[in-house]
């Protein structure tokens, strides 16, 4: 059953269909697939002849609401009630049409750019990152930034971060106390800031004190910890749409930017710029087609992006690993014996971290505008709407993965995943730069801690979700005990 590591990354590379398996899967029943859906651009004609898609029936400001700080049972009712395909009202401007049909999120990762921008223009991750950055950008700008970016996020350039990845788990690891509750999402934080700092900026280990480096690591550090504040929601509700940071958003931000400035600065006097291979480096020296350079509002902004893209998301798909695996005994202990023994771990690591994503995806949602008519199914969409797809409910489809609540690396045992029934990382042009790199750290980390730690439940009852940002997370950070080290 050869999924080599490098399997989830190099199918999403492209919008290519599912290439033959070399061997059938281990367990042909864990893995279907959902009946076709005619989606896509259509004429104005035929757009008059389809049905809208239902509505949420409770007022616009309970529907904002309940997704925010309950999407999981919202969507789930939504689902059950009205079909596949749904409308809700607030969050954004027209109110999205949700989506979880595979051919449905197909025609829309395959569109022309024009024809359905990413929402995350209009997202309220804008006034923090910016719109600069690659993330928030749409059109030929977000391309020029994607271009700039993709060779220092490909495969092969990743590759050469799994020793400094192993060097940083270890080392957390190392500080762990035994037989006291701890919980792991700060820890996987610890982790992945030290492994994007290091990538971004070249800084091995934790940057020394008195440096800029060291100040931006504190910056966001207290940046993400200020997030989990109940007012943080609020602000984040209040931005959505919106150009220009306010309140104490625009404080938190001035602290954030003083650091990375000062990096910018210090990093564009650096003597032996040419030779450095980290990120910031690689920026400062890129040129786009038409020779022109970033200046430092648009280095800031992808920096910041990179940062804080990168690693609570990565961190938290971690702590959900671990949240399902001390509660599900037998692929715990399945994946503690390969990693051991070192029979077929590889492939054992990898469906255990897919299965995580499909189960608890960190982003649940992604979302594009279409400008054009759009049919989705039974139904079509006038242009201009927002049409979301949820990540969580494509995860939970009972015929693509049947028995979907279950925690079950073994679908994944002799099979990849799709490109539009397992989306954790989006897909199409907007698809996650990082998730080679998310992969890697996962794969790294999970095996590291396979090896030498004995992990049990703090509590029997499984963590719920809460939603920080545009995150879903372990609500209770994944608490555990570890029962011995080795
Ligand atoms: C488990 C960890 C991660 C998850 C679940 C995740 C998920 C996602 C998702 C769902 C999107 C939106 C895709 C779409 O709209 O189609 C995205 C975009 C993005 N992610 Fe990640 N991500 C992770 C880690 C990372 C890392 C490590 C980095 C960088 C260091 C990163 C950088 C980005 C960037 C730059 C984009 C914007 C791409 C674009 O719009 O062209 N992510 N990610």
């Amino acid at each position: 059953m050869a999924t080599s590591p490098s399997a989830v990354e190099s199918r999403h590379e492209g919008t290519e269909e599912r290439a033959a398996e070399p061997q059938g899967p281990l367990f042909p029943e864990l893995v279907g697939a959902a009946p076709p859906s005619p989606a896509g651009p259509i004429e104005a004609a035929e757009l008059a002849e389809l049905a809208a898609a239902p509505d949420i029936a409770l007022p616009k400001l309970a529907q904002t609401l309940r997704f925010s700080m309950r999407q999981i049972e919202f969507v789930f009712k939504a689902r059950r009630e009205l079909g596949e395909v749904f409308r809700m009202r607030g969050v954004i401007p027209g109110g999205p049409i949700i989506t979880s049909h595979p051919d449905h999120v197909r025609s829309l990762f395959t569109a022309k750019p024009e024809q359905a921008p990413s929402l995350t223009g209009e997202s309220p991750l804008r006034p923090i990152l910016g719109p600069n950055s690659v993330l928030t950008a749409v059109g030929p700008r977000h391309m020029r930034q994607r271009k700039l970016l993709l060779p220092a996020f490909h495969g092969e350039a990743i590759a050469q971060y799994t020793e400094m990845i192993d060097a940083a788990a270890e080392r957390e690891i190392d500080r762990w106390p035994v037989s006291e509750t701890i919980a792991l999402a700060p820890r996987m934080q610890a982790i992945t800031l030290d492994v994007i700092m290091a990538g971004i900026f070249g800084v091995e280990g934790k940057p020394a004190p008195g440096t800029p480096e060291h100040a931006l690591r504190l910056a966001v550090r207290k940046a993400v910890n200020a997030s989990t504040w109940p007012t943080s929601q609020l602000t984040e509700l209040l931005h959505v749409g919106r150009e220009e940071a306010m309140g104490p958003l625009k404080f938190g931000l001035a602290m954030l930017d003083r650091p990375v400035y000062a990096v910018i600065r210090g990093r564009r006097e650096s003597p032996d710029l040419d030779e450095r291979r980290d990120i910031l480096s690689l920026l400062l020296q890129a040129r786009t087609e038409e020779g022109e350079a970033l200046d430092d509002k648009e280095l800031r902004d992808e920096l910041l992006t990179l940062v804080l893209a990168g690693h609570e998301t990565t961190a938290n798909s971690l702590a959900w690993a671990w949240e399902r695996l001390v509660r599900n005994p037998g692929p715990h202990a399945a994946l503690v014996e390969a990693v051991r023994r070192d029979e077929e771990a590889e492939e054992r690591v990898e469906a255990t971290i897919v299965e995580t994503m499909r189960n608890r995806p960190v982003i649940p949602i992604i979302g594009r505008r279409v400008q054009v008519p759009w049919r989705l199914g039974d139904y079509g969409a006038p242009p201009g709407t927002a049409i979301a797809m949820s990540i969580l409910l494509v995860h939970h489809r009972e015929d693509v993965y049947p028995d979907p609540f279950a925690f079950r690396p073994e679908r994944w045992l002799g099979r990849k995943p799709g490109t539009y029934d397992w989306i954790p990382f989006g897909g199409g042009i907007r698809r996650c730069l990082g998730a080679a790199l998310a992969m890697a750290e996962q794969r790294v980390v999970l095996t590291a801690m396979a090896r030498r730690l004995d992990l049990i439940a703090d509590r029997p009852r499984p963590e719920r979700a809460m939603h920080r940002n545009v995150t879903m997370i372990p609500a209770r950070g994944a608490r555990v005990v570890v029962a011995a080290k080795h």
